[in-house]
């Protein structure tokens, strides 16, 4: 057996670095954790010295991580979720009807979840949502590290060690501006949508890569010459006839009930997928959380109705 020699390390002095890294400044690190500069270089010398290992070097005006410090920034920024996540914790063991969950969800997401933390806020006041809302790769990145409690999310990435439950379909459908001249048109052809400008969310977006890979696989290709990074940009440029879109059809129920937007009756479309309920593996949930993820698992069947006449 190995005997590891042991160091002193204070949470505090993680909670610096990980200040540090975002902000690239000492001065700016400091104003963030309200202490003073000096304070926080101390810190960093005498843990330096602990630990034997240089964290930081300098990129001209930028403090940025030396390779040892990037070799053990995903170590660090665990340890601060688990002391996040116990600091909860201790919330939450002392009253079960309080705390804080951290929510994260895809962008196309917003309205179904969004809608359900209202539901969910009505019943349970003392209960915060922290809710952020991001696209897929993002959303993978924090999962890495385990931030969120829960998150909403399409298909679970294979790579990481996750507990997930299907919830409700998603089905992503192509969109036209009502005058387009295929609206109203049945069974339009792959290869005859394929001609049109198509308007994509940006790369690391979940519903970009399934439409990539859908079409891919039909071996057809579509052509874009406009990237917009959220959904509500992209309903805005297809009512405004720049192009038409696939988008999931969660996010457009307002558009359709004012006919501001139609869904093309596409062959090889809805693209059917489903929504997630995604956590890590070994995340403990505190028991608001655990409401939280019980009362999604339960009323996530309620929203089906909403959209359902839009693919039957
Ligand atoms: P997106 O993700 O909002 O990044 O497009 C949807 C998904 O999770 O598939």
């Amino acid at each position: 057996m190995v005997i590891l020699p042991s160091m002193h390390i204070t949470i505090r002095q993680l909670q610096i670095i990980e200040a540090i890294v975002q902000t690239h400044s000492y001065s700016l690190a400091a104003e963030r954790l309200y202490m003073t500069q000096p304070a926080i270089s101390m810190q960093m010398k005498q843990l330096e010295h602990n630990i034997g290992v240089r964290l930081f070097e300098r990129q001209g005006k930028r403090i940025v991580l030396s390779s040892a410090g990037q070799d053990i920034h995903p170590q660090i920024q665990r340890l601060i979720a688990n002391y996040d996540d116990l600091i909860e914790g201790i919330h939450a063991a002392k009253d079960l009807h309080k705390g804080r969950i951290k929510v994260s969800a895809t962008t196309t997401s917003n309205h179904l979840i969004t809608q359900m933390i209202a539901q969910f806020s009505k019943i349970n006041k003392n209960i915060t949502v922290v809710l952020k809302i991001t696209n897929r790769e993002a959303l993978i990145n924090q999962l890495q590290n385990f931030e969120p409690d829960i998150v909403l999310m399409g298909e679970p990435p294979a790579k990481l060690d996750l507990l997930s439950e299907r919830l409700i379909p998603n089905s992503l459908v192509v969109i036209a501006d009502p005058e387009h001249v295929l609206a109203g048109k049945k069974n339009i052809p792959l290869a005859t949508i394929a001609d049109e400008d198509f308007i994509l969310r940006e790369p690391g977006s979940g519903t970009r890569e399934t439409i990539e890979k859908h079409f891919i696989s039909k071996s057809t290709v579509i052509k874009s010459n406009l990237e917009l990074g959220s959904n509500e940009a992209i309903k805005h440029a297809v009512s405004a006839g720049l192009g038409i879109a696939v988008v999931s059809l969660h996010s457009i129920l307002l558009e359709l009930e004012a006919n501001k937007l139609v869904i093309l009756d596409v062959v090889d479309f809805p693209i059917n997928r489903y929504w997630h309920i995604v956590k890590r593996k070994g995340k403990h949930l505190h028991p608001a959380a655990k409401e939280f993820q019980d009362f999604i698992l339960k009323e996530s069947v309620l929203y089906m109705d909403s959209y359902k006449q839009f693919i039957e």
